[in-house]
């Protein structure tokens, strides 16, 4: 094969090419793994010693010759003239329609109720999720020795000689609130908190609160009913009945558990006067009270002088309440949501619905 007679075959050929499809055909057939390139350099061995090196540069020329051709005719083949804006763009086409992301249900009803406070009078405040063993128990009058500040019912965390742990409740924010402001004062604090709990459909290692607590002059137990009373009607309409139980909790005295009327069996919204103290059928077979008619949303009390004491407040002028609920079991009870998990599993199909 004649190198010099091939370079003119390769000038008129690559002249004739327009498609992408021939440009392959092209190098295939010169520069292929049985194309003419390949052939070429097989017979040097078979050259007598003395023209094999100026062979294999001729070879070598030609082979960078249909190199360079091919890459140009890429070029002029894959560069397109532009075409109208007309053919581009058909207007009659349905448009795209983007998916519009939406606030999380858990955010949904901390600003729900963020907002009913702020009606109120409330401000909003938040604290660190990660806290001083002071501010999560200490300061509110959790002793030494209570089971809640046991390694099996708190995260601590091992950082140099510092007693920081993942805050197991929000309460630690009304410490760091009263430590910087005087009081009058009205705070609620939406945040995450942190327990080592199995989870299963009802706990979560990680779920939210909100602490709220009103520090004042004259503060009672009555405005902690007021204020609660307001909160749970405008979040679970103004049928729903309330109720505290006595409770214990070492940073407030009084303390209170509060229940509202089960709202999937609605028994004891009303008091019904035939049913002469027998529970309804309706109330018996609910699976969400469970037959009693009542559910437990939250935690609360007038807030313990010993508290007052570590943030420097004078406990004989001032008396607060404060509580505490869980965002999780809210958000459960007002969407009828029955398992806990679906909050954190970021399904689409599940979040999609809120
Ligand atoms: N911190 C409590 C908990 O996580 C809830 C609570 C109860 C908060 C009573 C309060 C309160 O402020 O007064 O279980």
């Amino acid at each position: 094969m004649d190198i010099e007679a091939i370079k003119t075959q390769i000038d008129s050929e690559i002249q004739n090419i327009n498609s992408p499809e021939e440009l392959e055909d092209f190098r295939v057939r010169f520069l292929g793994r049985k194309g003419i390139i390949a052939q070429l350099t097989s017979t040097i061995p078979s050259l007598p010693q003395e023209e094999r090196a100026a062979f294999g540069q001729g070879v070598n020329a030609l082979k960078n010759k249909i190199l360079s051709l091919i890459n140009e005719k890429q070029k002029l083949i894959t560069a397109r003239p532009i075409q109208p804006a007309v053919t581009l763009c058909d207007i009659s086409m349905p448009g795209i329609v983007q998916d519009l992301g939406h606030l999380h249900p858990i955010t949904k009803v901390i600003d729900e109720i963020c907002t009913i406070f702020n009606r109120m009078g409330f401000s909003v405040v938040e604290g660190p999720e990660i806290e001083t063993e002071y501010n999560n128990f200490t300061g509110l009058n959790i002793p030494l020795e209570h089971p809640s500040r046991d390694v099996f019912d708190t995260f601590y965390l091992k950082l140099g000689d510092r007693s920081l742990l993942l805050r197991s409740h929000t309460s630690p924010v009304q410490i760091r609130v009263m430590k910087s402001r005087k009081a009058p004062l009205a705070v609620v604090v939406p945040g995450r908190v942190y327990r080592p709990d199995a989870v299963d459909a009802s706990h979560s290692f990680m779920f939210h609160q909100i602490e709220g607590f009103m520090v004042d002059e004259n503060i009672r137990f009555s405005d902690l009913k007021g204020v609660l009373e307001a909160l749970v009607k405008a979040v679970f309409g103004k049928d729903i009945r309330m109720r505290f139980r006595p409770h214990f909790f070492p940073f407030t005295e009084p303390s209170a558990e509060v229940d509202i009327s089960c709202i999937i069996c609605k028994s004891n919204q009303k008091p019904d006067p035939s049913s002469m103290g027998a529970p309804s059928d309706q109330k018996r077979h609910c699976s969400v009270c469970g037959g009693k008619g009542w559910l437990e949303i939250l935690g609360s009390g007038m807030i313990h002088p010993n508290v007052f004491k570590h943030v420097g407040y004078d406990f004989k002028k001032y008396t607060g309440f404060a509580f505490g609920m869980g965002i999780e079991r809210i958000a459960m009870l007002k969407y009828g949501i029955d398992d806990i998990r679906l909050f954190f599993e970021n399904d689409l199909r599940f979040l999609g619905q809120f």
